[in-house]
């Protein structure tokens, strides 16, 4: 992490005060974001984006200073312009979770602009736990609403590099570098607007699990509980590269993939491999062609997860007709990556734009 650059910090307050838009870092990726209360700046970010207006947006809040963090007034005040209700689920979770990595969608109080919600009852917020951020909302003193810093469909960036290129016809994007995202994949996002347990919207790096060992509180996730493989539908598709890409099981790297493979031979391929199996699978899939890019790919969730869309769009960039990866092991610490592996697969390719993505 970096430490705050207070002259940038000043540039992006000042933007952000006129009604203009800021790139900004977070722990998980870059976000592109406005004065939660404007609504003409608010409406730019759609229009960068090229996102159906009916998308809610995050509204990113500063967190007290270290010594108040546990204290709930600091937090009901922070808060209080923009939820009607918190619930004591609510404050248990931020008091262990904020700032850093977790979404919260509450309520909304009747200020919140409906642009900002996307005409939902419902707001999400988060404090996000990147110092430069941190330092820019205690500034501003006001919420910041920002998405994913990508176009439409596309992965999210998380680097400020990225993030130029994105938008390559607006030079004069204010980026806020903060450096490489320590997470590499969005926040987890809990529903507690509703009566009972709060419920999974998105797994992030915070699972159901740590959530439950470190407040006691359960999550109510119909993810881990759902057969694999997970089903396709219209809503699947997100974070997806030009570069079609393939998830293929252990169990296939004999046949189904050497057969997909030899389907494609003038193909430029690059196939993704678990770093333990890495020998192994080469030698197995060379004796069926050759031309073939071997990645040996960490085991890690979290290091999988931080690398993901770096190592995506890094491919993207080069020569290949396709990306072959290993699926994930069925297990609650792989959930947050194999959901964006599923979309990313899901949209992928050249000729695929008409896919719901934020
Ligand atoms: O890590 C993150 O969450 C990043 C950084 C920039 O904070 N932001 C991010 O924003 O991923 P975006 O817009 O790409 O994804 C936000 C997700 C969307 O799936 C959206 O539908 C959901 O949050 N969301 C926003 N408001 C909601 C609401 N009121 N109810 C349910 N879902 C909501
Ligand atoms: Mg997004």
């Amino acid at each position: 992490m970096v430490e705050p650059n207070l002259s940038s910090v000043n540039g992006a307050l000042h933007a952000i005060r006129a009604g203009k838009l800021v790139a900004i870092p977070t722990e998980t990726v870059y976000g592109l974001g406005a004065d939660a209360s404007n609504s003409e700046a608010v409406q730019q970010i759609y229009e960068l984006k090229g996102r159906p207006a009916d998308h809610p947006l995050i509204v990113h809040v500063q967190s007290p200073l270290d010594e108040n963090k546990t204290r709930e007034e600091e937090w009901l005040a922070i808060l209080s312009p923009w939820t009607r209700h918190i619930p004591e689920s609510a404050l248990i979770l931020i008091k262990h979770f904020w700032p850093g990595p977790l979404t919260l969608v509450f309520e909304k109080s009747k200020s919140v602009l409906d642009c900002v919600t996307g005409g939902q009852a419902t707001v999400a917020i988060r404090s996000p736990a990147h110092p430069l951020t941190q330092e820019l909302l205690r500034r501003f003193g006001g919420g910041i609403a920002a998405p994913s810093a990508n176009r439409y469909g596309r992965i999210s960036p998380t680097s400020a590099g990225d993030v130029q290129s994105e938008f390559p016809n607006h030079p004069d994007l204010l980026i806020l570098d903060g450096g490489p995202c320590e997470h590499g994949i969005e926040s987890t996002i809990l529903d507690v607007s509703g009566e009972g347990s709060p419920k999974l919207l998105r797994p992030g790096s915070i699972s159901p699990t740590m959530i439950k060992k470190a407040t006691g509180i359960d999550v109510v996730s119909n993810s881990r509980t759902a057969k694999q493989p997970r089903v396709s539908g219209t809503h699947l598709a997100h974070y997806a590269p030009h570069t079609a890409l393939f998830l293929y099981s252990q169990s296939e790297i004999e046949l189904p993939l050497a057969q997909l493979i030899c389907q494609l031979p003038k193909a430029q391929l690059a196939v993704l491999v678990w770093e333990q199996e890495h020998i192994h699978h080469r030698e197995v899939l060379k004796a069926y062609r050759n031309n073939l890019t071997f990645i040996p790919i960490t085991m890690d969730p979290t290091s999988f997860a931080r690398q993901l869309y770096r190592l995506l769009r890094d491919l993207d960039q080069g020569q290949y007709q396709g990306i072959f990866i290993p699926n994930p092991p069925n297990t609650e610490a792989w959930d947050a990556v194999l959901d964006r592996l599923q979309r990313a697969s899901f949209g992928s390719g050249p000729s695929s734009n008409n896919h719901v993505s934020n």
